[in-house]
């Protein structure tokens, strides 16, 4: 595992755009794994500032997103569909056709498990993927306790979670109690991976990360298991390694 260390959450956002540029520079036409959550928009935002420097081009890129929420639309503001467009995709030259996203508005939720994994298999497996964690360790929605077997599958939000994302909706009941997401073993397929963790609130789960054994029950540390992890955490999430 590499770890780099930032200082603070802008530079661990130059850190791991600078490591995406390397990719597309390498391989023009390389498949990015990517995630949505508040830890990579500064990665997203630097990415967009460089294009619009003309120093990357997406047109022969193809993205693959970690996940989504089950029922709602890709209009929908909330759906991992439109926070893509609305941070990323918009504003760089990617052909839409090349990103991939799981529907969740479909009737068939096993067929669409089946379809995504076949996504990852063909027109990935990523040469890159972006991570974020949660502060009980989960990577995707994959929260503890999922198997490291796990392919894309159905996960039923737990309480907790629906109550966090809930501010994002009008009412709770408005909040989707079910999500898709590529699983553990699924997200290992990547040939390089980087995790990204900034702030506090994060410092627990990193420490657990970097000196606890690969355990369902943290399931970022699913990740020991890969040979080409990268951590890129700032001062704050680091603070308890230290
Ligand atoms: C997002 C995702 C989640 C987030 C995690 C951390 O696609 O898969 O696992 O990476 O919940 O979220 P933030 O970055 O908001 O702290």
């Amino acid at each position: 595992m590499n770890i780099i260390v930032a200082k603070d959450y802008k530079e661990m956002s130059q850190a791991s755009s600078r490591m995406i540029e390397e990719q597309i520079t390498k391989k023009p036409d390389a498949v990015l794994g990517l995630a949505t959550g508040g830890t990579p928009l500064g990665t997203y935002k630097e990415l967009v500032r460089s294009y619009k420097e003309g120093r990357a081009d997406y047109r022969f890129l193809s993205t693959i997103n970690l996940d989504e929420y089950v029922g709602l639309d890709p209009e929908h503001h909330q759906s991992y569909c439109y926070f893509m467009n609305q941070n990323f995709f918009q504003f760089i030259n990617i052909d839409k056709k090349n990103t991939y996203i799981p529907y969740g508005k479909t009737e068939g939720l096993e067929q669409e498990c089946r379809r995504y994994e076949e996504v990852i298999d063909t027109v990935g497996p990523p040469d890159l993927q972006l991570l974020g964690i949660g502060e009980n360790g989960h990577i995707g929605f994959n929260e503890p306790g999922t198997s490291f077997d796990s392919e894309t599958h159905i996960v039923h939000l737990t309480d907790s979670t629906r109550e966090a994302n809930a501010r994002f909706f009008e009412s709770m009941e408005d909040v989707p109690t079910k999500a898709i997401t590529m699983g553990i073993r699924s997200i290992m397929k990547s040939q390089k991976i980087i995790l990204l963790a900034s702030g506090e609130r994060k410092a627990d789960a990193i420490y657990q990360l970097i000196h606890g054994e690969p355990d369902e029950q943290f399931p970022a540390s699913s990740l020991k298991n890969h040979d080409d992890l990268t951590l890129i955490v700032d001062e704050d999430a680091y603070k308890k390694v230290q």
